[in-house]
């Protein structure tokens, strides 16, 4: 795409008009020939995935389904930071369409109008302690019109908001430009740090009550923002602060 403007990401490109899921394409070929910023881009997945267990819908021609094939010379534990770092990627990409006001929930939708509008599942391979390859895979509602009914109220797509959509190939460069340059600095400082200010204006959560929920206890706080590592930082009842890690907890509004 002309207006790509990367040194890796996205150099190399597999197109699909269908495939079973961008993620799976990109494990595959993550096993054999990992080129690092190689990406996975297809029109309409046959069983897309989405985090914990769920299915994708994404058919044909309305949404985008993309997966970054990445070799982060990082520590493992660290890998979900990627997520984060992607999250504002699309944040950024999303400040420049037309009538789209980008929100992050934490960790790593990212919504408009406080409804889902992207999905990220980020999916690694290792052995032992050294990463193979990791896939972040990107799913962005850009011409649906509707949803399933349970979903209804909680999604929506950039020709919702803003009445148009916009192009798909110049959204995917947008992405790649703002994610390339975000990742590189994320290898070199390691931590979030540098990017915490910037993913704050974006937290919908922040100064919001949110409920965790470990298990059967639930617990309300107040979310603070995004700590260096990747967590939320919250504030308890006796003004306490935590930093909340991913994964460990479901964090839900009130
Ligand atoms: C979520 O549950 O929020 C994550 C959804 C991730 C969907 C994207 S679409 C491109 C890539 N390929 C997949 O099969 N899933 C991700």
């Amino acid at each position: 795409s002309k207006y790509l403007e990367t040194r890796t990401f996205a150099r190399k490109l597999y197109y699909y008009d269908e495939t079973d899921s961008t993620n799976t394409r990109a494990k595959i070929v993550g096993e054999t020939d990992c080129v690092h910023g190689a990406l996975f881009v297809a029109n309409e997945q046959t069983a897309g995935k989405g985090r914990r267990g769920h299915s994708w819908n994404s058919d044909k021609g309305t949404t985008i389904s993309m997966s970054y094939l990445l070799k982060p010379d990082i520590d493992i534990s660290c890998v979900s930071r990627i997520t984060l770092v992607s999250a504002v990627a699309l944040a950024r990409a999303f400040s420049k369409v037309d009538g789209v006001k980008p929100q992050i929930k934490w960790p790593n939708d990212v919504l408009s109008d406080g409804k889902k509008m992207v999905g990220i599942l980020t999916e690694m391979s290792s052995e032992g302690t050294d990463i193979s390859y990791v896939v972040v895979g990107i799913g962005i509602n850009v011409y649906n019109r509707s949803f399933p009914e349970d979903i209804a109220d909680k999604a929506t797509s950039i020709l919702l908001e803003n009445g148009k959509g916009c192009d798909r190939s110049w959204f995917i460069a947008q992405v790649s430009n703002e994610f390339e340059k975000l990742y590189d600095e994320f290898i070199k400082n390691k931590d979030l740090g540098f990017l915490v200010d910037e993913y704050n204006s974006y937290l919908v959560n922040r100064d919001k009550q949110v409920y965790v929920i470990e298990g059967d206890k639930k617990t309300e706080y107040t979310a603070l923002g995004l700590s260096k590592d990747g967590g939320l930082l919250v504030r308890d009842a006796d003004g306490e602060v935590h930093d909340i890690i991913s994964g460990e907890v479901s964090v839900r509004g009130i």
